[in-house]
């Protein structure tokens, strides 16, 4: 199964299973990066049925996703069908960029970096979260064992257990983000955990 492939098909029930796999939490782990970002335009990179609009107002808001079936769902200005690896648009055409849930699923990390850096003015940031595994390798195992039982048993619950199945696979595609997003062109200003376990990670850069 492609990543776009899950999301088209789940776009209808996606946000009512983040939100209970979460225990109603995402929003406030997405609002502790948003905070951090600067006002003016910002660009939503994998910004599915737009669960962050609110918070991210009264910035002007470009939404950008690959499935258009999550884009339809999506009340921002500005919606536009495209991968993180490849943006269509102007250098340094955004103050930010904000993206919530989504490395897990892209093809490449290096190339969404690199275009990242290259859409953001100097001093720009990006605030990036996603989930991952927590730190340490007992906490590590366990949440591995309990991630491969309650996925695909909440995914079956809403139709979807081999998209489920899937997100506990991608769980493990990625070392942590101070491997992953250091050493780049973005400068790495800090990182943090979030959520049960720490399994939730948040990561802010600039563009110096
Ligand atoms: C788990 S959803 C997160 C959606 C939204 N950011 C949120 O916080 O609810 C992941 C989104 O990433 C998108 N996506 C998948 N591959 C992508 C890529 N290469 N570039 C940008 N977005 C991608 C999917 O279509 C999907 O809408």
């Amino acid at each position: 199964m492609s990543n776009g492939k899950v999301f088209s098909d789940i776009a209808d029930r996606y946000d009512r299973l983040n939100s209970i796999l979460s225990l109603g939490q995402d929003q406030k782990w997405r609002d502790t990066v948003v905070s951090r970002l600067p006002k003016g335009t910002v660009l939503d990179l994998g910004a599915g049925t737009g669960a962050v609009n609110e918070i991210l107002e009264p910035r002007r808001i470009v939404a950008v996703d690959p499935a258009p079936e999550m884009l339809a769902l999506n009340h921002a200005g500005d919606r536009v069908v495209a991968v993180g690896e490849a943006l269509p648009f102007a250098d340094a055409t955004f103050d930010a960029v904000f993206s919530a849930y989504v490395f897990r699923n892209l093809d490449s990390v290096d190339a969404t970096m690199a275009e990242i850096h290259r859409v953001l003015r100097p001093g720009g940031m990006a605030g990036i979260i996603d989930l991952g595994r927590p730190e340490g390798g007992f906490k590590r195992r366990l949440h591995s064992a309990g991630t491969a039982v309650v996925l695909p048993i909440a995914g079956m619950s809403i139709g979807a257990r081999e998209e489920y199945t899937y997100l506990h696979h991608s769980l493990d595609k990625h070392p942590p983000p101070e491997t992953m997003l250091a050493g780049g062109e973005l400068e790495l200003v800090d990182t943090w955990r979030l959520g049960p376990m720490g399994f939730v990670w948040a990561a802010l850069l600039e563009k110096s």
